[in-house]
């Protein structure tokens, strides 16, 4: 049996603007998926998904997900754990040269599904680390995070960047920008995750901005200005001690950039009200600065405060279902057993 981990990510700056060739930093945080694969001597494809922040489910299946399994949850959240799991079996097949290859597939993740924080890239990566190791073809570190963003890209219809997968593949802070993808030295920032419990659509959140972006100059204005403000993170960053503790004055920089990246995705149309209440709850209890992470639509918004205010505030909001401290994992996909 080949066991791997890979980690969920927030985004500090640049979710929906990187699918345009601008850039964005995510940052990997400590919370895993985990993906067990043992190879079968048939073509199927067993999967198991204990614990997707969904009721336990178990689905068979021979190459494909069309069929629905009988569970008590959201068909679209179970299509899409499914769709990820099937293209990452396609990846890894293809990557092993073993087009015939059936494993037997547990995914266990404490990675909300669709709330923003990179679940479905964490379980792509490891799905396929796991599913090439158990088929004696481990990949090196940039073919993984290629073959696994070529997952996400087929899952969603052709609308995703590199930044996700890069981020869950490599670890700690990242920057994407079109095909070039490299890690960023980055302080220990300490990250406030707030969840409303609910999920986003990506790939029609993505459509979205793309439609408004076709349609108005100003909304292709609005994406580029995320672009600014990326690069601009990115100096204060590259400035900035690497690993150790941030300075206050650079966390209250970092913040208002982040207060600023908000209100633009806000205007692109993806925020959700849950998403600004918990936003607004953050910096009202003096975070340096909140915003919404990944597609939106509902799911996490991500605050940086050192203090216990935003957990605090966050918890007693009547819209935020789950808040939590979440440290960079400083350490991308990684082997559990093999
Ligand atoms: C989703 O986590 C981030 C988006 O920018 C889509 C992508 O980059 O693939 C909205």
């Amino acid at each position: 049996m080949s066991v791997s981990s890979a980690p969920g990510k927030v985004y500090l700056f640049g979710e929906h603007a990187v699918v345009y060739g601008e850039p964005a930093v995510p940052a990997a945080i400590e919370r895993r998926a985990r993906v067990s694969v043992e190879s079968r001597a048939d073509d199927h494809v067993r999967v198991t998904a204990e614990d997707l922040s969904l009721d336990g489910f178990t689905v068979e299946y021979s190459g494909g997900t069309d069929e629905h399994p009988d569970v008590d949850v959201s068909p679209s959240l179970v299509d899409a754990a499914m769709g990820y799991v099937d293209a990452a079996v396609r990846q890894a097949r293809l990557a092993a040269d073993a087009p015939d290859a059936g494993f037997d597939i547990t995914v266990e993740s404490e990675i909300p599904l669709g709330a923003g924080l990179g679940s479905s890239a964490a379980v792509v990566v490891a799905g396929i680390d796991a599913a090439t190791r158990a088929l004696g073809e481990p990949l090196d570190r940039r073919e993984l995070a290629d073959r696994a963003y070529r997952a996400e890209f087929e899952v969603q219809d052709g609308q995703a960047s590199r930044a996700d997968t890069f981020c869950s593949t490599i670890g700690g802070a990242v920057r994407v920008e079109g095909d070039d993808c490299e890690p960023i030295d980055a302080p220990s920032l300490p990250f406030v995750i707030g969840f409303d419990g609910g999920a986003g659509d990506t790939a029609e959140l993505v459509a979205g901005v793309r439609a408004l972006r076709e349609e108005h100059g100003f909304a292709a204005d609005t994406v580029a200005s995320i672009g600014d403000i990326v690069r601009t993170g990115e100096d204060l960053l590259a400035d900035a001690v690497p690993s150790g503790e941030p300075s206050r004055e650079l966390l209250a920089e970092l913040g208002e950039l982040m207060n600023f990246n908000h209100g633009l995705l806000a205007a692109l149309g993806v925020s959700a009200r849950s998403l600004d209440a918990m936003v607004w709850a953050a910096r009202d209890a003096g975070a340096h600065g909140a915003k919404l992470t990944g597609a939106g639509g509902g799911g996490c918004i991500v605050a940086l405060d050192p203090g216990e205010e935003t957990p605090t505030a966050l918890s007693f909001t009547r819209d935020c279902a789950d808040a939590f401290r979440a440290e960079l994992a400083t350490e991308g996909v990684r082997v559990e057993a093999s």
